[in-house]
Formats: C-alpha cells, structure tokens, sequence
C-alpha cells in the first residue's frame, strides 16, 4: 500500500542560505573567439570592448533574467558538459579530442581571455595581470564572457563544452541563476608533480593553436619546433600559486555539481584518458535519445493548449530520504515551484497554491523545515521582485490568546526570521518584498501579488475567515498559498466545527494547485519511497516508480500522467500495471491504499 505523507524521524537544523552572489551579468554586445594562437580560418578577431558599466548585475534566484542568456533544456537538446582540473591537468588536450569527436563548442574561458589580452582589448588589459601572476580574473569579466558565449545560437544548436569555468563557488552560482547546469561535470584528477611537469613543458603553436610538450608531445618538424611559443604564467612559481588557486576552489565548486561529477584518472597518456571520456560521453548522448522519445509522449500529454514546455526541468532528483537534502536538491525544487508558479501567474491566475512535502518541507511531519520553507518563499518572492512586481510575503499572526494562542507551532517565530532574511544587496525590501500578516488589513493599492506561507488551521481556530478577507480584498491580484493546511481541525472541545464547514472547504477547494509534489511509500511506513507525484503548472499529474538500479543507484521512471490528481486506486492500479478503466480491487498488496492524498 502507497501513502504519501512521509514522515521521518530525522533531525537536523536547517541553515538560511542567503541567496547572494554578487554578479549575474546580462549579455552585452561583446563578441569574441577562441585560442590567441588559433589560425585565422579558426579564429577572427570580432572583438569589441565589454562595457562593464553596462552589464547589469542582479542578486536574486531568478528566472526571467537575463531571458536572452536562458539555455534550453530540453530533452531534445546536444550534450552540455563542463570539464575542470588543475592547471595543466589536460583539459585544453581533452577538450581538442572531443570536440573533433562530439562537435560541441568548446568555451575556454583561458582561451577566451588570451585572445582578450592579444588583441589589447579593455577586457584584455585588466585581464592580463591577474592572469599573468597566476590569479583568478574578476568574476564580473569571466561570467560576462561565458554567458555571452554560451547565449550564442551555435552552442544552443552543437551543445557546449565549457572549460576552465566555473572556477570559483560564485562562478558556480551564477550559472546556477541562469540556469545553465551541465549534464556532466568531468574533474581530470592528476598528481601535483606531474601537473608541474606539464605546464612548464607545454608549448603552444600560433599557428595551429595545437599544445604540444617537449617531452611527452614533441612538434613534428623543427619548423613547428622554431615557432612555438610558451605561455607567460606556464613557470614553476606561478604554476604552483595557479594550483593553490584552484585547491582552494575546488571543492567549493564540485559541490554543486556533486550528482554529475565523473572523476577521471587524468594522469594516464591521453589516449587512455580520451576513451574514458568518450564511453562517458556516448552513452549521455545515448540516454538523451532514450529521454528525448519518452519526453516527447510526455510532451503530448500535457495539459492544455499553451505552447511552453517543460524545457527546463531535469527529472526528479535521487536520494530525497537523505535528510538534511543537499543544497542542490533544495535548490532543485524551489527551480522546479518557480517556474510552475511564473507560469501561472503569467497566464493571469490569481488563485493559486504550492504543495510540496519532500520530507524536509513535508508540513504535517516533524521534520517541516521552516528555514527551507522560507528559502522556497524567498526565492518565489524574488523572481517576482526581478520582474518589478510588489510582493507582500504574509505569515499568519496568533488567532487567539494565551495558551490558545493559536499560533501553529511550525510558524512560531516565522516572521521574525523573514524580517531578518537577506533578500539581497540591492535594496529589495522594503520596495519590492514586504512582510506582513494574513488578513485584510495587510492588502495595499501597491502591492501586485501576494505569497502567503503555510497558512493553517490551528486546533480551535481557523485561519479560513482570515484568508477569505484578504483575497476578498486582493481582488484580481494572485494570491500563492504555499503548503496551505486549510483542511477542518477539530475545534478545543475536540468536536469538529460544523457550522460553515461546507463553505470553508468549498473556498479552500478555490486556490488551483500549480505546483505539486508528493512521495509515495507504503501505507504506515516511511521508507522506502516507492514512487512520487508531481505537477507543474500547466502540464499533468505524473506519476513515477522509483526503481533501483544494480550500480546501487536509483531513478524516477515515469508509470502515467492524469489530467488531474490521481486517485488512490488510479495510483494502485498504475503501479499494477492494469489498464487505466479497469475495475478497481479492494484488496491486495497495492489495494489497501486509502486516505493517501
Ligand atoms: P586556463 O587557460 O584555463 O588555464 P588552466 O586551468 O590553468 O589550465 P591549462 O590551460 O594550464 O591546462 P589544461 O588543463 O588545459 O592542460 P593542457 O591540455 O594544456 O586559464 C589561464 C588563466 O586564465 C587562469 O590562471 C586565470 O588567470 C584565467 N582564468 C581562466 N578561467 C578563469 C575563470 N573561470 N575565472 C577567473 N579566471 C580565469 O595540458 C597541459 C600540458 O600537458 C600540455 O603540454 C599537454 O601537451 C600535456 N598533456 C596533456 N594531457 C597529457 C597526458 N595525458 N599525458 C601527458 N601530457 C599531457
């Protein structure tokens, strides 16, 4: 039997992230190519200097900016791979190969700024003297640059493969805000001696662009011997501060790409190292064929007319019994309530309410997250704000007094903490996002939409009169209810109120769900997950099986989609593979299913 409120007796303190990274900088209209010594028909100099007066940085979790540098998604799409290691570990080596054989375009940010300071551009200028002693370039100019490049159309239509970027975690977070995320995140891991070895023997031609070594690559003929050239931070001394640069980063980054990192023995020859990737890389290619035919019967399911799809989302994440979820998987479902609830509200509803009980979100167990909950309302908030609307984030005050004071235990001191959240450098509270209470008194002429955190009836009170005037009064302005709890509790006395019942629950029944998101496991236990429902605004309810896989991994696998919240039985009968009118048994393994949803 399937039930889908788990529980867990986990504990753990949950820690609020500030979402701040400093830069997130939208495209300019800089252009520029490859390797400094790639030849002319590989390489054109279209450089114009990068106005950094013009890029604008924004501080927020956001979707709709920068919408020109979005990177599709779909299910359809090339391969997106980001290659990373110590210097001279062999990426620009690795990178040759690859492209020759998957045809991907191949961002070096190094590459990138060699030609900057070839070409004495602005960019170059300031470029060179953190590059020439061996330090990280300013963010600011690197991002610009990659999301220029990766914004271009032959990176969207070939696929990327991005090289030498991110490199620090503020790198990695800026790709996180605009969405760009590789689907495999390869570490060459070589020893420090050898990496020494290899830098101060590479030699580089002009000519071809191609890296050789005097030792392990040597030029084919004197002629190419006579014209090579070594690069200016390829000495000892500043090879060994590069490594520090990049220890101290490390970790930092692999953290957020933890679930796609493929750690790769890169101190072989690199012919060994190649087949290791290529395998690698050939069956990602084979998996998005495979996703890219599902997707497509997904695709023809979808609810509705509208045309959108649901290019940006990445299947659901494993291990979601692992608790506290790692900041990626936190990360992942605040995306996936974002884009759901954006959609919505850009299709002009304004009654609207987020399910989301991932056991740290979950609002009926003992693990509710508060500190996780105010994350997911912080960013929704903030990808409004991004838009320029007004957003009052409301959190219910006390209904009642003293030891009644009806204040649910999960929001104690709720408030407080979104007062005291960072919503950012750049002046956004107090403007853009204001906190308030539930009720009418809070609704103002200028606020333009309304996240209202958790409300819920507490044993004796009832928050639903609270809720229906201020919607009431919000008028045709969305009000997002966010793990709302608006079922009837038993009044003090421990009998249910009656009186209104029906008109409580109709108007519960009112807010339209636009996001959902529930585990299932058998009824009465809490593990293992057996499966999970998810729907995102404006597609249908999917079901999934979570399977193990003999490597000790598991997956999600799509079982069905229904138009609307699958019953019970309909979820019983799925996971028994029985055709969807079938008539439904009252028994069984799969059949004491009740009461689940
Ligand atoms: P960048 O050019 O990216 O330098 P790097 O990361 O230090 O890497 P390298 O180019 O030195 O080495 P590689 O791993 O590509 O190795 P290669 O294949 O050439 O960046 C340069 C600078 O730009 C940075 O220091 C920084 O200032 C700035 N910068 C770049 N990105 C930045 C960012 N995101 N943010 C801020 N600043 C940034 O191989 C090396 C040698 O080994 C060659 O001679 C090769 O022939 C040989 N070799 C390769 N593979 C093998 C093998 N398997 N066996 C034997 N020899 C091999």
């Amino acid at each position: 039997m399937l039930h889908s409120t788990p529980s867990s007796s986990f504990h753990h303190t949950t820690t609020l992230h500030p979402c701040s990274s400093p830069s997130l900088l939208s495209a300019s209209s800089y252009s520029s190519s490859h390797h400094a010594w790639l030849p002319l028909r590989h390489f054109s100099f279209q450089t114009r200097p990068l106005r950094l007066n013009n890029l604008r940085t924004h501080n927020h979790f956001s979707l709709t900016t920068p919408k020109a540098l979005k990177v599709n998604c779909s299910t359809s799409e090339p391969l997106k791979i980001m290659i990373s290691g110590a210097p001279a570990s062999g990426k620009g080596t690795q990178c040759e190969l690859i492209v020759q054989k998957f045809g991907l375009v191949h961002i070096s940010t190094g590459d990138l700024l060699r030609a900057e300071v070839a070409a004495g551009t602005e960019i170059g200028n300031k470029a060179k003297e953190f590059m020439y002693s061996g330090r990280l370039v300013p963010d600011e100019i690197v991002t610009a640059m990659v999301a220029e490049r990766l914004s271009r159309e032959d990176a969207k239509q070939r696929g990327w493969l991005l090289d030498g970027y991110p490199r620090s975690f503020s790198q990695a977070e800026s790709l996180e805000k605009m969405q760009i995320r590789p689907d495999l995140y390869i570490v060459l891991d070589v020893p420090d001696e050898i990496l020494i070895d290899r830098c101060v023997g590479r030699r580089l031609d002009p000519v071809t662009g191609k890296i050789y070594h005097i030792k392990f690559f040597p030029p084919e003929s004197e002629e190419i011997k006579a014209r090579l050239v070594t690069r200016p931070d390829d000495t000892e001394e500043k090879v060994k501060s590069r490594l520090e640069i990049y220890k101290q980063n490390a970790e930092a980054v692999s953290s957020s790409y933890s679930n796609i990192t493929k750690k790769i023995d890169g101190s072989r020859s690199k012919e060994e190292v190649f087949k290791e990737v290529e395998s690698l890389l050939s069956q990602l290619q084979q998996n998005k064929e495979i996703q890219r035919t599902l997707g497509k019967s997904i695709l023809n399911t979808k609810k509705g007319s509208g045309s959108s799809s649901q290019d940006t989302w990445r299947g659901i994440p494993t291990r979601l019994n692992n608790i506290p979820h790692s900041r990626e998987i936190r990360k992942y479902f605040y995306n996936d309530v974002i884009q759901a609830t954006q959609r919505a509200v850009n299709d002009g509803r304004t009654r609207l309410k987020v399910d989301i009980n991932i056991p740290e979100l979950n609002p009926e167990m003992d693990v509710y997250r508060i500190g996780t909950l105010m994350e997911l309302v912080r960013g929704l908030a903030l990808s409004f704000a991004d838009d320029g609307k007004r957003v009052k984030v409301c959190v219910q005050g006390s209904m009642g007094e003293g030891a009644l004071a009806g204040m649910p235990l999960q929001l104690a001191g709720s408030r407080k903490i979104l007062e005291f959240m960072d919503w950012g450098d750049y002046g956004a509270k107090g403007t853009f996002i204001n906190i308030g209470s539930i009720g009418a008194a809070e609704v103002e002429e200028q606020d333009d939409l309304y996240i209202l955190v958790a409300p819920q009836n507490a044993v004796g009170n009832c928050i639903i009169d609270n809720l229906r005037a201020m919607t009431n009064a919000a008028e045709h302005r969305p009000v997002i209810l966010i793990n709302a709890r608006l079922k009837d509790l038993p009044g003090s006395s421990g009998i249910m109120q009656t009186m209104g019942r029906d008109q409580r629950l109709k108007y519960a029944a009112s807010f339209e769900s636009c996001y959902f998101f529930r585990l299932l496991y058998y009824a009465g236990t809490q593990y293992p997950i057996m499966g999970a429902i998810r729907m995102s605004y404006p597609y249908r309810y999917e079901l999934y099986k979570r399977v193990d896989e003999p490597s000790g991994k598991e997956k999600y696998v799509i079982l069905s989609t229904f138009p609307e919240r699958p019953t019970t039985d309909e979820i019983n009968d799925t996971f028994e593979g029985k055709p969807r009118n079938e008539t439904r048994k009252g028994s069984g393994i799969w059949g004491f299913l009740s009461g689940i949803l």
